[in-house]
């Protein structure tokens, strides 16, 4: 079986060996000048050598980034979703083009970590009014045999309204056991592993493209997807990665069902993270982001059992995060910060069970109601949604 470790390992070697140095992870604040409140991806790093300054260790660059992205909280808890996960990327600043990068990628998935072609799809973009086909990826996986379909939004990747941007090419591999059917676009069992992204424009704020002096790579495939279909896993959970948090949150807070186990093993590990790259619980900012994951993981766990602690985390599963990460953070300083945001949860909840026991708010709560609590009281709507409806558990 392949390990994680092995998998990077494997990863950085092929494209070490086709000349790209390694660069090291940087934290989760991108640097200044990135519109980004957080590195959602592993080229966020790279921006300003993407935008056209030389980086001081050359052309062909390789990497693990770790990544935040709060888009997909919802989903925070099935079986492919996290909100920090790792990227592994590869990048050509101004030297080789598309097609190179795709024949890597898909020697790298065939050979080096032994994918069946035949449960391969990819998706490439097929032209919008602005920019024309992508005929380069086409006829790359045309001669390789890979099956294509077009999409035009899908398989075109920006760094938000403005900025760098350009077509993509998605690899799929097929997740079930049954025999491949459909595309990537009408059936879901296709799960995206490997982006590879032509950025060649970027974008101005009246929406024109501007071609970049020097065309770009940028490859991103997230790590735990990519180990959960190598270790023929349904859920990344269950791979090797998450089984120190998988075998101990059950003796912790037992009776938690698997979603409910998944969000807080999946918030808390984000937690240290965030707290392993210096970012404090606040009011706004990166800080909020911090304080939201920590209060839903608090209110999972009180739903489950009203005394449930964040005490209770034990000191090795922080120090295993922050050695995965290579992240320098002490875990006492990490559990005192934890237990002072526990508390400060605690005391608002406990403000808002009296006001709201108050018989004003008896009844249904009208909007008038929700702001008042909300900007005088500081109380979101979910709390309060939390609040009325926690003597129903
Ligand atoms: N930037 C691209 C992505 O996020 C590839 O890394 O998918």
């Amino acid at each position: 079986m392949f390990t994680t470790d092995r998998i990077v390992q494997i990863f950085l070697e092929f494209f070490r060996e086709r000349g790209h140095e390694l660069i090291p992870g940087e934290s989760l604040v991108p640097p200044p000048g990135d519109p980004v409140l957080f590195t959602t991806s592993g080229m966020h790093p790279l921006t300003p050598y993407l935008m056209g300054r030389p980086h001081p260790s050359g052309r062909r660059l390789v990497g693990l980034q770790r990544c935040l992205r709060t888009t997909d909280l919802d989903e925070v808890g099935d079986d492919t979703h996290l909100t920090v996960f790792e990227m592994l990327g590869s990048w050509s600043l101004g030297d080789y083009r598309g097609p190179q990068s795709l024949r890597w990628g898909y020697e790298l998935l065939r050979d080096g970590f032994g994918l069946d072609p035949s449960r391969m799809h990819v998706t490439v973009f097929g032209g919008d009014e602005q920019v024309g086909p992508d005929h380069d990826s086409w006829q790359t996986w045309t001669d390789l045999g890979v099956p294509i379909e077009p999409t035009t939004d899908d398989n075109w990747w920006s760094n938000g309204p403005t900025g760098l941007c350009g077509p993509d090419s998605e690899i799929f591999v097929w997740s079930g056991p049954e025999t491949p059917r459909g595309t990537p676009t009408t059936d879901d069992r296709w799960v995206e592993v490997w982006n590879h992204v032509m950025m060649r424009y970027h974008r101005h704020p009246d929406g024109t493209l501007e071609p970049l002096p020097q065309p770009n790579i940028d490859t991103g495939m997230g790590l735990e997807r990519l180990v959960s279909i190598l270790q023929g896993v349904e859920s990344i959970y269950e791979t090797d990665l998450f089984e120190p948090w998988r075998s101990t949150l059950p003796r912790l807070w037992p009776g938690l069902d698997d979603s409910s186990r998944n969000l807080v093993i999946d918030h808390l590990r984000s937690v240290v993270v965030l707290l392993g790259d210096r970012i404090t619980p606040s009011p706004n900012g990166r800080g909020y982001v911090l304080r939201r994951l920590i209060r839903r993981v608090l209110t999972t766990l009180w739903r489950n059992d009203p005394t449930g602690t964040l005490s209770d985390l034990p000191t090795d599963l922080i120090e295993h995060t922050l050695d995965h990460f290579g992240q320098l953070g002490s875990p006492d300083e990490i559990r005192t910060a934890l237990r002072d945001e526990e508390r400060r949860f605690g005391q608002l909840l406990e403000r808002g069970r009296q006001l709201l026991s108050r018989s004003r708010f008896s009844g249904t709560l009208t909007d008038d109601d929700y702001h008042y609590l909300h900007d005088t009281h500081g109380l979101p709507r979910d709390l309060i949604h939390y609040l009325t409806t926690e003597t129903q558990h």
